[in-house]
């Protein structure tokens, strides 16, 4: 789950920036991957210097500046989410060995780094960290200069054939000081392309102010990248093709843009992730044309059982899709947490679509149930923010959520860009497979394009949930309530406070109160009820009134999110937040924010690190 960058120019090109310039930009946009120690390599003047230090990249920038690197084109860095040995200085990485000649960065585990290492220290090798990354540095150390000729693909190619688990390693070595050679599986690696100098990164974020060209390689595969050339190779040494792409997201979006945290800023993003994922989705008649789908109509016709994987905050759009989809296509629809899909022997046949959300296309868990969905002959198709990711490469057809980039831990945009998507998909299957007339496809695509402009009305409300927050800081426990749609909003509003807030939260489906959690209720306990529209479903909103009552009747501070005009939650609630009217299946776009808010609030009022959550990082790339 750590962050990875490379870069490499020429000499003397006269650029006005030197590799550890474009480094530390890259770790700081990557730093939302893991942020307990960072470190760079740079080469210059025939050798290799380094800097390390346990913490943010802050720390390491302030370790830079009291004892600063040379001027240099060619360079790696690294920002860590410790697996294999603490958070420590010594155990950041760069590894760096060969007599200081040769500097590693790794993302990933190797599982056989201790049969590796016995095999190393019987040859007489010392090691000085506890971890699994300098055991791939001393054995590539080792096989430059003995199987490989001193040539550090072959090395790379070599060490990689006895290396079990997954990773991500960069590479430079003193005596090929013109060069980075990295080498991935089931890890995140991409290219970026420049004039007369290239670059790597975990995602294109990495190297996002330098260039839109990128390319993406495959699983097993090594990379070679000098100023000029860019060589990709199997394990074997037999020459691949990587695929290249344009890289959609503005290097302006990665920025926080004022606000006092970027979760603060992608919350307002929201009316835009919502209205750039919905365009270029609609043919000159304005139906719904997903071109990118590339999986047969016959196929998707076909289609008897829906399964969406995902975890965390993307499990939750999920829930929502699948109020949605079986009310318009009639698929059976299952929600499963990734995790738990491939364990559970699931029942997946050639016509089951397994649905893959995932906003960084990275987290392994949803990775691997993608894998293992495709091995039952099930079709993927991955809902994704990022591109070049695996999780899309993986599958058999990707949709892309165009949300932008997500850079605080904390999923806010890319959830309402998912439930987007998810919709169009949906509607997509319903329109292809006749289950509603084009002129019902349409009134909901037109609540859809509705959605934007009411997003920002409840963002221009802020306010009153932020005083709020203020007001709540303190509280031991907060419960979310909610029905249908507004269970799986219950329990990503409860998710976000956990996560930034550190404050103990639940989500319950309204209903379920009564079977064990309204005994948590006491006197002065907050909680949010999450009111459903009381136009079109009316017994499912008397219902959840009924709810408020009750726990109001035990001593609840009830905060009740309803839409204008909805009055009958009025004399239950002891705090009302109003959202703008909108059909059942839309209110999560507009109820979730909210709850966001307030999360982003108490942590902030906490004087917690709103972005970077403890603990946690935002690409959970081991399982
Ligand atoms: C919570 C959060 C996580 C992610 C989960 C899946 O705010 O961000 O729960 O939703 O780790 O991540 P992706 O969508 O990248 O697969």
């Amino acid at each position: 789950m750590c962050g990875i960058v490379g870069y490499v120019g020429h000499p003397n090109q006269g650029r006005e920036y030197f590799a550890l310039d474009v480094i530390l930009e890259g770790l700081r946009r990557l730093e939302y991957r893991g942020y307990d120690s960072a470190g760079v390599a740079v080469y210059a003047d025939g050798e290799i210097g380094w800097r390390k230090k346990a913490g943010k990249v802050a720390a390491l920038e302030e370790e830079i500046s009291a004892r600063p690197l040379p001027e240099s084109v060619l360079g790696i860095g690294h920002t860590r989410w410790a697996t294999h040995g603490g958070p420590s200085d010594l155990n950041s990485h760069p590894h760096v060995v060969d007599g200081g000649q040769l500097a590693v960065v790794h993302n990933g585990i190797i599982e056989n780094f201790a049969e590796l290492k016995s095999q190393l220290v019987a040859k007489g090798y010392n090691f000085v960290s506890e971890t699994d990354t300098e055991v791939a540095a001393t054995l590539l150390g080792e096989v430059f200069h003995n199987e490989a000729g001193q040539d550090l693909t072959r090395a790379m190619q070599l060490t990689c054939q006895q290396l079990d688990g997954a990773f991500t390693i960069l590479a430079i070595h003193a005596q090929q000081p013109d060069r980075i050679v990295a080498a991935r599986r089931d890890s995140p690696l991409v290219i970026g392309l420049g004039e007369g100098e290239n670059f790597l990164g975990s995602d294109v974020s990495g190297f996002i102010d330098y260039t839109k060209s990128a390319v993406e390689m495959d699983n097993d595969q090594v990379v070679t990248i000098t100023a000029d050339e860019v060589q990709i190779t199997d394990y074997q040494g037999a020459a691949a093709e990587g695929k290249s792409f344009h890289i959609d997201w503005d290097a302006a979006s990665a920025k926080k843009d004022g606000f006092n945290s970027f979760m603060e800023k992608e919350i307002h993003d929201q009316p835009a992730a919502v209205r750039d994922t919905l365009m270029g989705r609609f043919d000159e008649q304005n139906k719904l044309a997903l071109d990118e789908l590339h999986i047969e109509e016959s196929v998707l016709k076909s289609i008897d059982k829906i399964i969406v994987i995902a975890c965390g905050t993307a499990a939750y759009a999920g829930h929502v899709a699948r109020y949605a989809i079986e009310h318009w296509c009639r698929i059976p629809t299952e929600v499963e947490l990734a995790h738990e899909f491939r364990y559970r022997d699931p029942i997946v046949t050639e016509k089951t679509l397994v649905v893959a959300l995932s906003q960084s296309g990275e987290t392994m868990d949803t990775l691997m149930a993608v894998r293992h969905a495709r091995q039952q002959g099930a079709k993927v198709i991955a809902i994704c923010n990022t591109q070049g990711s695996s999780i899309p490469r993986e599958s058999d057809a990707a949709l892309y959520t165009h949300a932008g980039p997500e850079i605080a831990v904390a999923s806010t945009k890319a959830f309402l860009a998912q439930i987007t998507a998810t919709y169009l998909l949906g509607l997509y299957l319903a329109q292809l497979r006749g289950n509603m007339f084009a002129d019902e496809v349409q009134s909901v695509l037109q609540e859809l394009r509705a959605m934007p402009e009411k997003i920002q009305t409840v963002i221009d409300g802020g306010d009153q949930v932020a005083e709020l927050a203020q007001s709540m800081k303190d509280a031991k426990s907060v419960l979310f309530l909610g029905r249908h749609v507004g269970f799986p909003v219950a329990l990503e509003g409860a998710l976000k406070l956990k996560e930034i807030a550190y404050l103990h939260a639940e989500g319950f489906a309204a209903g379920e109160l009564k079977h064990g959690p309204i005994a948590l209720i006491e006197e002065g306990q907050p909680v949010f009820v999450i009111v459903p529209s009381p136009r079109g479903r009316d017994s499912l909103h008397s219902k959840v009134v009924s709810n408020i009552q009750e726990v109001r009747a035990r001593g609840a501070i009830t905060i009740v999110i309803a839409e204008e005009g909805d009055s009958a939650v009025d004399a239950y609630a002891n705090h009302i937040i109003r959202i703008p009217q909108a059909p059942t299946l839309m209110q999560p776009l507009l109820a979730t924010v909210p709850l966001q808010i307030f999360a982003c609030h108490v942590a902030q009022a906490k004087n917690y690190d709103v972005d970077q959550p403890r603990n946690l990082a935002k690409s959970v790339t081991v399982e």
